[in-house]
């Protein structure tokens, strides 16, 4: 469902707005929280005089500090009528303070149809400048974000109209452009998480992709069941031979004119995992539509390159699978064959995502050769367990490319953790008839977050890599901050941060390995 709220940046002044919800930024001050009244068109002294007290004995009667979204709401006549003013925290203005203030704002405004504030003149006040009025925008319309099913309207609805007085400078309305299209990209990516999977098989995620490619700019080309199989997607096949709804590999371009670099996204589509003969207990296997969860972060991240001007060459490998148990499904102790021509025992049906990963990394490296290679992925039970859901495990061997994931992460409020790849567990994965297993063999306490990351590594022709294991921060259980429950997208602005910045067009980020292509084995 797209986000129901419109960002406006308008000229003008706060105190003649028509909106039912006004909102005043505080600062934290030095010593004390102070209301920022520049621009707002009206002196402190008259601003005084309009509230029911004076906005510093009103600070102080809330306890309010300044803190980022912090709220102290109350009725009051500004001078046009009677209006919520809303006293709302803006830290010290850093585009992460920002971003919890937006998104503090849009909850608090639900149920109001119009509101407006003057966050925007912080611009000129704030470290980040655009950048904090971008983030402000983000996370006041994610944080407007829902997805609903219901036949009725279930609580208050989300705000139709939040104007930004003061922001309608040439430089503030494309700050603002840009926070909408990463909040916009993020919402497409959680509309397709949350799709129930009766209606989300692999045909209809593959069609999805193909409206998001023409509505973006992208060339998108999709492989069904007969092409995968003429083409030797053998991971991926097997791992859709137990559902009745067959897979699909989408793989979508974006390339601007004279492009810096190429890389290659992929994505897991699993648009059901039950773990396959290897199944999951029910508690395990009720949240597993969100497990094509790093397709929908690859899907929405292309569908923004486009507007965000992106300089890099990107392709989206999305490996789209159904993992279901049936008379057909593979079975534990079957060896398949990948793309690259490795053979795979497959000892648990439920280690799936990093056999469809393996055919998609294969592809990339036989046919792209890219400059880098970045995949996500709800990949294992054991990255949860480790960082937990508001964390994601970066697993790379280049030092570049890492550091540059994990500064845009940082960037986006969606902060990655890197694990390493130690080189000792690779043996884990050895089979005694096949080039690989699936699963490790239980030694060194069964590290598992690792051992799917090594496995993958297998497949990437030892071209500057990174694996985001999403299995945590992929769904949230609470409507907070910029998060709503369910899908999140997790990584999704992270990617276009990347991706839209200097980095990437650096290729790997300056860092190892000459890109080569690897010959496809038969
Ligand atoms: N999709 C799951 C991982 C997952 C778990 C995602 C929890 C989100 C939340 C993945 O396919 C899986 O089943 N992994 C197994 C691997 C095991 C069989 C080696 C796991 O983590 O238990
Ligand atoms: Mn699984
Ligand atoms: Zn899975």
């Amino acid at each position: 469902m797209p986000i129901a709220t419109e960002i406006r940046p308008v000229p003008g002044t706060l105190i003649d707005s028509a909106a039912g919800l006004v909102a005043v930024p505080v600062v934290r001050g030095g010593e004390a929280p102070t209301v920022l009244t520049a621009g707002a068109g009206v002196e402190p002294a008259e601003l005084d005089a309009r509230l029911p007290a004076s906005a510093a004995d009103l600070l102080a009667h809330y306890d309010l500090t300044g803190k980022p979204g912090e709220i102290a709401q109350f009725p009051a006549d500004l001078g046009a009528g009677l209006v919520r003013v809303v006293l709302l925290g803006v830290g010290e203005a850093a585009p992460a303070d920002l971003r919890t203030a937006g998104a503090a704002l849009a909850r608090a405004a639900k149920g109001h149809s119009t509101a407006a504030t003057t966050v925007a003149l912080l611009e000129s006040v704030s470290r980040g400048g655009a950048d904090a009025l971008a983030a402000f925008a983000e996370g006041a319309l994610l944080a407007s974000y829902r997805f609903s099913l219901a036949s009725g309207t279930k609580g208050p609805a989300p705000l139709e109209d939040l104007s930004l007085v003061g922001a309608d400078s040439a430089e503030a309305v494309s700050a603002v452009g840009r926070g909408e299209a990463l909040a916009r990209a993020t919402a497409l990516a959680r509309d397709l998480i949350n799709t129930p999977s009766a209606e989300k098989d692999p045909a209809w995620l593959a069609a999805r992709a193909g409206v998001v490619a023409a509505n973006s700019g992208l060339h998108a080309e999709v492989w069904d069941e007969k092409r995968l199989e003429r083409d030797g997607f053998g991971a991926i096949l097997a791992v859709g031979a137990g559902s009745d709804r067959p897979p699909r590999l989408v793989r979508l371009d974006y390339r601007p004119d004279d492009p810096a670099a190429h890389i290659v996204l992929v994505g897991k589509g699993i648009t059901f995992d039950t773990g396959g003969l290897s199944l999951k207990p029910n508690d395990n296997m009720k949240l597993m539509k969100t497990d094509m969860s790093g397709a929908a972060v690859v899907l929405g991240t292309m569908s923004a390159l486009a507007a965000l001007g992106s300089r890099v060459a990107v392709t989206g490998l999305l490996p789209v699978a159904e993992n279901a148990f049936s008379g057909s499904a593979q079975r534990p102790g079957d060896v398949i064959t990948a793309y690259d021509g490795r053979t795979i025992e497959v000892l648990n049906t439920d280690a799936e995502g990093r056999l469809v990963m393996a055919d998609a990394l294969g592809y990339a490296v036989a046919e792209l050769a890219p400059d880098a290679l970045v995949d996500v992925a709800t990949l294992t039970g054991a990255a949860k367990v480790a960082l937990g859901t508001g964390t994601g495990a970066l697993f790379s061997g280049d030092e570049a490319l890492a550091a540059a994931l994990s500064a845009a992460g940082q960037e986006s409020g969606e902060p990655v953790w890197r694990m390493p790849l130690t080189e000792e567990y690779r043996e884990l994965l050895d089979s005694r008839v096949a080039d690989l297993a699936n699963i490790g063999n239980g030694g060194y306490g069964r590290p598992g977050a690792a051992e799917a990351a090594l496995f993958l590594r297998e497949f990437t022709g030892g071209l500057p890599w990174a694996h985001l294991d999403i299995a945590g921060p992929g769904r949230s259980t609470s409507d907070e901050g910029v998060l709503s429950k369910g899908g999140t997208g997790f990584s999704t602005r992270l990617l276009l941060r990347w991706l839209s910045g200097s980095e990437a067009a650096a290729g790997s980020g300056g860092g190892a390995g000459h890109p080569h292509r690897r010959a496809k084995r038969s």
